[in-house]
């Protein structure tokens, strides 16, 4: 794992994606999105806040290089609360910011879990006309394969644990991790 030298990572039983690996993921990921999408004007990256900011930042500036222009909107959607499970409920947070209409929206997500998010937030992104939307996702738990949503664009498929860093969070901590994760059990019920 990273050198421990920050007070959180010692709260990490144990790595499941190192940074390495989501470098070399990520600009692989780019590359095919480069190809698939060298025909067209510009892509519209949609990422979902606050867990997928790591992830559009270094994917942005990946597709960028090689591909299309890159324009960057962000949604905030919330369907977990402070706690680790889902409620099902999905809200708007905020919104985009601009019409999307004619638009190839590529969806940039941290992580899909059950799915019920994505579904929810690729039936709103058509609904507003995007000419056409796709998905990349840095990681997939298996549970996603229950929910029939098309991820074009997948990492890793990883274990169902409730992982963090990189962007996505417990209580709002560990976000700044360079690498994803999952925490010692004796940090729950902690904070
Ligand atoms: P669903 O179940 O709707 O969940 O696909 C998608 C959103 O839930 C959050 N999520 C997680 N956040 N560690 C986290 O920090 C996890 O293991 C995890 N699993 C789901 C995340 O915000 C994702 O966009
Ligand atoms: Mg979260």
């Amino acid at each position: 794992m990273a050198d421990g030298s920050t007070w959180h990572s010692s709260d990490i039983d144990h790595v499941i994606v190192s940074e390495e690996q989501i470098r070399e993921k990520t600009a692989e990921l780019a590359k095919q999105v480069a190809a698939d999408y060298a025909d067209v004007e510009s892509v519209l990256l949609v990422g979902v806040l606050k867990g997928a900011v790591m992830f559009m930042a270094d994917f942005a500036r990946a597709l960028g290089r090689s591909g299309p222009p890159v324009e960057m909107e962000f949604m905030a959607v919330s369907s977990y609360g402070q706690g680790t499970t889902s409620s099902g409920v999905v809200r708007i947070l905020k919104d985009l910011d601009r019409d999307i209409a004619g638009r190839h929206v590529i969806v940039v997500e941290d992580i899909v879990d059950s799915g019920l998010t994505l579904s929810w937030l690729l039936k709103y992104l058509e609904s507003r006309s995007a000419a056409n939307v796709d998905v990349v996702a840095l990681l997939r738990k298996p549970d996603a394969l229950r929910v029939s949503v098309p991820v074009r664009y997948v990492g890793f498929d990883i274990p169902s644990e409730f992982v963090v860093g990189y962007g996505l969070d417990y209580a709002e901590r560990y976000r700044d991790l360079p690498f994803v994760g999952v925490l010692k059990p004796s940090v729950y019920g902690r904070g």
